[in-house]
C-alpha cells in the first residue's frame, strides 16, 4: 500500500493553529490602525482638544513598571478626567478598549511605544500584563493619580 505522507500531518496541523492561537502575537500595527488611530492620529502625535500624544513623555517610561501598569490599566479600564500631556490639557473621556483581546492590547501598547515611539529598548508588553490589569479594579481618580506618580521625577 502506496503512503501518504501528507495526511496524516492535517489534522496535527489544524489542531496547532487551534491550540497556538492565543499565543500568536497580534499585529499591534494593524490594531492601532484599526482602532487608536482615529483619536490619537497617525504615529500617535495625537491632537489637542482630541487626544493626546503616545510618543512623548509616557512613553520614554515605558520600561518602569509603575508606567507600564498604568498603561495597562488606560486600555482595558479607559481615562478620563485632566491630564496635561506634552503641554497640553486634556479633560476629556477614553473608552475602555475592552473589545480587543489581551494579545491586541499587548501588541498596540508594545507597537505604540517601541515602532511608534522609538523606544526600542522598552520591553514589549504581554497578554498576561493586559489580563492582570483587566481583572483589577482601580477608578478614574485612582488611576490619573496613578500616571503622576508615574510620571513623576
Ligand atoms: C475615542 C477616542 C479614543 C480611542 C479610540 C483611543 N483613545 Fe486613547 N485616549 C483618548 C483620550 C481622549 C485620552 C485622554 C483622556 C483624558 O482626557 O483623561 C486617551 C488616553 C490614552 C492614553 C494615556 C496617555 C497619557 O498621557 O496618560 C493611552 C496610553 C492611550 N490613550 C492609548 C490608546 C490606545 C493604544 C488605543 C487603541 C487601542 C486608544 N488609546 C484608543 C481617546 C481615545
Amino acid at each position: 500500500m502506496r503512503w501518504h505522507p501528507f495526511k496524516p500531518a492535517l489534522p496535527a496541523a489544524l489542531l496547532a493553529c487551534t491550540l497556538g492561537t492565543g499565543a500568536l502575537a497580534a499585529d499591534g500595527q494593524a490594531v492601532y490602525q484599526q482602532v487608536c488611530v482615529a483619536c490619537h492620529q497617525a504615529g500617535a502625535v495625537g491632537a489637542p482638544g482630541l487626544a493626546p500624544s503616545l510618543v512623548g513623555a509616557v512613553a520614554a517610561r515605558a520600561g518602569q513598571p509603575a508606567m507600564r501598569q498604568y498603561l495597562a490599566l488606560v486600555l482595558t479600564h479607559g481615562l478620563q478626567g485632566r491630564i496635561v500631556s506634552e503641554g497640553q490639557t486634556y479633560n476629556s473621556v477614553m473608552p475602555a478598549q475592552t473589545q480587543l483581546s489581551d494579545e491586541e492590547l499587548a501588541a498596540a501598547l508594545s507597537h505604540v511605544v517601541r515602532d511608534l515611539a522609538g523606544q526600542a529598548a522598552v520591553p514589549a508588553f504581554a497578554a498576561a500584563d493586559l489580563a492582570q490589569a483587566r481583572a483589577s479594579t482601580v477608578s478614574p481618580k485612582a488611576l490619573r493619580a496613578q500616571r503622576d506618580a508615574a510620571l513623576a521625577p
